[in-house]
């Protein structure tokens, strides 16, 4: 089946935000996963004006990945790693990071309840949000 789109509106972005992960948060917020090592970050973004409210600059060595948002919490899942991180979408300060069995980071989505993540093949897991755990179906 061919889906086709319609472009409706156009909003400025950051053209040197390396973007893995995005999401629309409501009330003009949208939160990104930026990639590329000593790059990556984290970033809250102003939708109408594309200006970086909040950011946090990642580890080196990290590769920023997919991002989904569930409740007040961020998840985010970084490239070639097990390693992925939780952040609290009010205070980036407040961070934890956790570990998964997929092979790789890639996608990050949620329906509200559970998180689905993708790892470059062909496969989808769904993950609890509270252990990290796989849930089998
Ligand atoms: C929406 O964003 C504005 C500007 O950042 C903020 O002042 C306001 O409190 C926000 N409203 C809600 C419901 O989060
Ligand atoms: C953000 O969280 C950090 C770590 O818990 C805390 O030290 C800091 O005061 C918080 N900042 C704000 C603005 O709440």
């Amino acid at each position: 089946r061919f889906y086709s789109f319609d472009l409706v509106r156009e909003y400025p972005h950051d053209p040197e935000a390396f973007t893995q992960g995005l999401l629309y948060a409501g009330n003009d917020t949208l939160f990104e996963s930026t990639g590329l090592y000593h790059q990556s970050s984290v970033r809250k973004v102003d939708l109408q004006t594309g200006k970086v409210l909040d950011q946090h600059q990642m580890d080196g060595h990290m590769f920023g990945e997919g991002l989904t948002l569930l409740d007040d919490r961020l998840f985010q899942v970084t490239w070639l790693k097990n390693d992925g991180f939780i952040y609290d979408r009010h205070n980036f300060s407040k961070r934890e990071s956790f570990t998964h069995k997929m092979r790789d980071g890639w996608g990050l989505a949620t329906d509200g309840k559970i998180l689905f993540g993708s790892d470059g093949t062909s496969k989808l897991y769904q993950l609890d949000p509270i252990s990290l755990e796989g849930i089998l179906s």
